[in-house]
């Protein structure tokens, strides 16, 4: 069951987010599942802004982050792990045993995933900050990937390496052919989700996940299964609905 809220413009998107965000932040040992990319950059701009302003502590934080590019270390201006220091963490008093990003220069990736999962389980996400892919990925878990699956590694598509190639140069041959990344399922266990999405490019993967046959075609429509989520738009986004 899906609560939509549509908005004019990303500002409110992440406005809408920021709300929610606080309202779990503020209480007792919270744990975040968080996403990189574009569609949360305005939601960790407003978590810096509100912690310099009226200092929100995030000491008793505990993060895990979605995803992570395979082939590519951990200082490259790319990795997830330095998008999250820039856009989120150094802004933060988060500490740093408290976060967690999986690696994907780890030596043994099958190892990787099994401890990074076991990590998870570890606690309930009670916060999980989702971004959409024009495909309906959710973390990485491209189109096929089974809704019963944990963290593993993926072969990125075409559509994604595309539209993430603005990152890098706007050369796709320079985005990373793999990557590791939660799974469907690491994914369903959090109490509460929100899904960020804004522009006309998302509003196929937004119609396909709220009112498309549930389906592994579409990854996101999983979330047609879990009781609390909120999917926060523009109107562009929520052009098909
Ligand atoms: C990022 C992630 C991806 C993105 C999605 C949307 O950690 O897991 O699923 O959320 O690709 O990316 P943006 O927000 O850049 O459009």
């Amino acid at each position: 069951m899906f609560n939509i809220i549509i908005t004019e413009n990303y500002d409110l998107v992440a406005s809408e987010a920021f709300r929610i965000m606080k309202s779990v932040v503020t209480k007792g040992e919270p744990v975040l599942g968080l996403a990189t990319g574009s569609s949360p950059i305005g939601l960790y701009k407003k978590m810096i802004a509100d912690r310099n302003t009226n200092g929100t502590s995030y000491k008793k934080v505990v993060t895990y982050n979605l995803d992570e590019y395979i082939g590519i270390p951990r200082d490259h201006d790319q990795s997830y792990w330095t998008f999250m220091h820039e856009n989120l963490f150094d802004g933060l008093n988060i500490p740093e045993a408290n976060i967690h990003i999986p690696r994907g220069d780890a030596e043994d990736m099958e190892e990787e995933c099994r401890s990074y999962e076991e990590k998870l389980q570890e606690r309930v996400i009670d916060l999980q900050v989702l971004g959409i892919g024009s495909d309906g990925h959710i973390g990485f878990n491209e189109p096929g990937t089974p809704f019963d699956s944990v963290t593993h590694v993926t072969e990125l598509t075409q559509q994604t390496r595309s539209d993430n190639a603005r990152f890098f140069d706007g050369d796709i041959e320079k985005v990373p052919e793999k990557a590791i990344t939660m799974g469907l399922a690491s994914i369903m266990r959090a109490r509460q989700i929100i899904v960020l999405a804004t522009g006309a490019s998302k509003a196929d993967a937004v119609y396909g996940m709220i009112k498309g046959p549930q389906s592994e075609e579409c990854p996101a429509s999983i979330l047609q299964d879990h009781s609390h989520v909120t999917v926060i738009l523009d109107k562009a986004a929520a052009s098909r609905l």
